[in-house]
């Protein structure tokens, strides 16, 4: 557990349609910001029905996969790739549990959000869906592989 957690790993972060209404993008980025990972993909995004259901392709067979199908489609998502260490436990940490009523304050869910059907942002829950889902959600030539030029410890 603890040497997974040293790898360096990618994880799919996206603003669901109530994020993105209710003016929370910035803070939700600036929470990954801080926390110091790495962002190398963004973009604003109008999600089609068939992506949409691929990417829960899993939940396919839940009483409300429609329901999160018809809210994930029903205004843009913000799409983001990020990088670093043990980066897909640590965002699904600061994003908290699923139900934002079980959220600790503190996280993404706990603080912003009320509702599961409405829980503001989605995070990949293992190293293996992070690359999957990066591949899902951007195109070649979307994401950016850099590196720090400035002296990384003036942040
Ligand atoms: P899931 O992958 O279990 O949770 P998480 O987003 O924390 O990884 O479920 C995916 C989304 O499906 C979840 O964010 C909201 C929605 N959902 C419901 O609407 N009702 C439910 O009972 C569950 C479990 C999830």
């Amino acid at each position: 557990h603890l040497a997974a957690s040293l790898e360096v790993e990618e994880t799919y972060i996206m603003i669901k349609p109530d994020g993105v209404q209710r003016g929370l993008v910035g803070e939700i980025i600036s929470r990954f910001e801080k926390k110091g990972f790495k962002l190398t993909g963004l973009k604003l995004f109008e999600c089609p029905k068939e992506l949409a259901e691929e990417h829960y392709k899993d939940l396919q067979s839940k009483s409300f996969f429609p329901n999160l199908i018809s809210y994930i489609t029903s205004g843009p998502v913000v799409c983001m790739a990020w990088e670093g260490v043990g980066v897909v436990e640590s965002a699904r940490k600061l994003i908290g549990a699923t139900n934002p009523l079980n959220a600790m304050p503190g996280t993404i869910r706990g603080d912003l959000a009320v509702q599961t059907g409405r829980n503001v942002v989605h995070g990949s829950d293992s190293p293996e869906n992070g690359i999957r889902e990066i591949a899902l959600w951007f195109k070649e030539g979307e994401l950016c592989k850099w590196a720090p030029t400035i002296d990384p410890w003036l942040n």
